[in-house]
């Protein structure tokens, strides 16, 4: 009799367990279901705002922002750059000056007007080298990033010399306007005005 009751009394909790389980199976998978008929509204019905005019919402920004910063740490992390002197960085900024400074703009030199409108901006890089290391700026100038306009330089340009970029953004603190204004164009030859510099020089050669 006692053992039956025991029994008995388990096979409810038993019971009672189950219920529970099964409805909180039911409500997750109902939860899953009305996100996912959201998520497929917001995709298909156009609703997600993609203008760049209307920027990022905050929480969206952030998001994006942080994803960003920590997959490039990761993917950045281990990489070893040459070592390279003052004269090899003014190099990375002759290549800075045709490749980076229409979005980004230089010591003294406003970015091109299209790149305000841009969603995320880009930013002043003079800042950009107490947040990222040198290697962090090669991989960012060698990969893009996805989704913001960044993009990724290397298929046209080499390695070395995308170090030498990296080295020159981590020195903009220091460089001063004249100097900038002082340094050659190494892609001038790419279409409009500056046709004082001779094609094909490359900044090769010259360093004052
Ligand atoms: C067509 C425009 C464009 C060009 C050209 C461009 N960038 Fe960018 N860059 C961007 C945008 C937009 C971002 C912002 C990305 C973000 O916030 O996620 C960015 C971000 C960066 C960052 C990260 C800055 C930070 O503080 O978050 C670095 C470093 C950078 N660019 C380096 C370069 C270098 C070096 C070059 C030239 C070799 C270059 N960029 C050329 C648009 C550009």
């Amino acid at each position: 009799m006692r053992i039956g009751r025991i029994g008995d009394r388990s096979g409810k909790v038993a019971t009672g367990r189950r219920l529970s389980w099964r409805s909180a199976v039911i409500g997750s998978l109902a939860t899953l279901a009305l996100l996912v008929a959201i998520g497929a509204a917001v995709v298909f019905g156009g609703l997600y705002p993609v203008g760049a005019s209307a920027g990022h919402s905050g929480a969206v920004g952030w998001l994006l922002h942080e994803s960003m910063e920590r997959s490039v740490k990761r993917a950045a992390a281990g990489l070893e750059g040459p070592r390279l002197s003052w004269d090899a960085a003014l190099e990375g900024g002759s290549h800075f000056k045709g490749m980076c400074q229409q979005c980004h703009g230089g010591p003294g030199v406003q970015p091109d007007a299209f790149a305000e409108a841009m969603t995320p901006n880009p930013p002043d890089l003079s800042r950009a080298a107490g947040e990222w290391s040198r290697p962090e700026i090669f991989w960012i100038a060698k990969y893009g990033i996805k989704m913001t306009g960044m993009p990724a330089f290397g298929q046209q340009a080499p390695d070395d010399e995308l170090w030498k970029i990296a080295a020159f953004v981590e020195q903009l603190p220091k460089v001063g306007a004249e100097q900038y204004e002082s340094l050659p164009d190494a892609h001038a030859d790419g279409g409009h005005a500056h046709d004082e510099a001779d094609e094909g020089n490359g900044a090769g050669g010259h360093s004052h």
